[in-house]
């Protein structure tokens, strides 16, 4: 396995080969991550895999200071994968001090997450683009447990021309139904027991919008209120259409319920998609 960590090193390595596949991560490498890099070793075996925690993206220090970092085990794990390249840029080598070329995104980048994290999909964006230009890839792979991520990130691909097939991958979850996360290593053990609730209210969101039960308002608020008196500060759970992401339109068929709540000081996000009719 090659581990490269400058840009240069990068272009000069990969400017050989041909049918690159690329799996972009912040590192803390969990199943869900194993998943990608299985589905990219289906298609090719030029692999790349990034891990670079990317403080573009994070709202707070404290936040970016606290994201796992795992980088020895990680390297073993994509080892026994047989990953051949990763890609370990320094902040200083990939990130230009001023970065003040920003990427327009599409409205909704400042809905859902992106309005409680200001700016969180701008620094995605602009850290895939420095990605996709420096690997160039043919096909690249994101999870679908980062919803809103993987909507925008498609947008950038159709509107900037990016010749890239974006391959999506379903969440993997654990044993209880908690979406695999970096971020699940940092709850407690109490929070831990108590955070597949955010699932279990998404589930019972789904049945009420299929059996029309109430309002999709109605719905949404009962449901954030179940888990704030659980013990969760929740940001939104919020149903949307799975194909714009926008309030669903009357008729709409396919949907997607998405969430994001925080138990003690870790912020979980998760998201389940359905037809409303088969
Ligand atoms: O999904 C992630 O881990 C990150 O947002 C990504 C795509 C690697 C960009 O930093």
């Amino acid at each position: 396995m090659h581990v490269i960590h400058t840009q240069n090193e990068l272009i000069k390595t990969l400017k050989v080969l041909s049918n690159i596949a690329f799996v972009p991560t912040m590192g803390n490498l969990h199943e869900g991550h194993i998943k990608l890099i299985q589905e990219a070793l289906k298609k090719t075996k030029h692999i790349v895999v990034s891990i670079f925690i990317n403080p573009l993206q994070f709202n707070s220090k404290e936040d970016f200071k606290n994201y796992p970092r795992t980088l020895e085990k990680d390297l073993s794990m994509l080892k026994e994968l047989d990953v051949p390249f990763v890609f370990v840029p320094s902040e200083e080598d990939i990130l230009d001090p001023l970065q003040t070329i920003e990427i327009h995104l599409p409205r909704i980048a400042n809905d859902l997450c992106g309005k409680f994290r200001p700016g969180h999909f701008n620094g995605v964006a602009t850290i895939v683009c420095k990605l996709f230009t420096l690997i160039q890839p043919d096909i690249a792979f994101f999870g679908k447990k980062d919803f809103q991520q993987l909507f925008l990130i498609k947008a950038l691909v159709k509107q900037l021309n990016y010749p890239i097939e974006i391959v999506e991958i379903d969440t993997v979850r654990d044993h209880d139904g908690l979406a695999k996360s970096s971020r699940n290593n940092l709850l407690s053990h109490e929070h831990r027991k108590k955070a597949p609730q955010l699932l279990h209210q998404l589930n019972a969101m789904k049945e009420k919008v299929i059996q029309k039960t109430s309002l999709f308002e109605e719905i949404e608020a009962h449901a954030v209120r179940t888990l704030n008196a659980s013990g969760w500060t929740v940001d939104y759970l919020s149903i949307r259409s799975a194909q714009s992401l926008e309030n669903p339109v009357h008729d709409e068929n396919q949907i997607v319920i998405l969430g994001a709540a925080t138990l003690g000081s870790v912020r979980l996000i998760d998201n389940i998609e359905f037809c409303i009719h088969d």
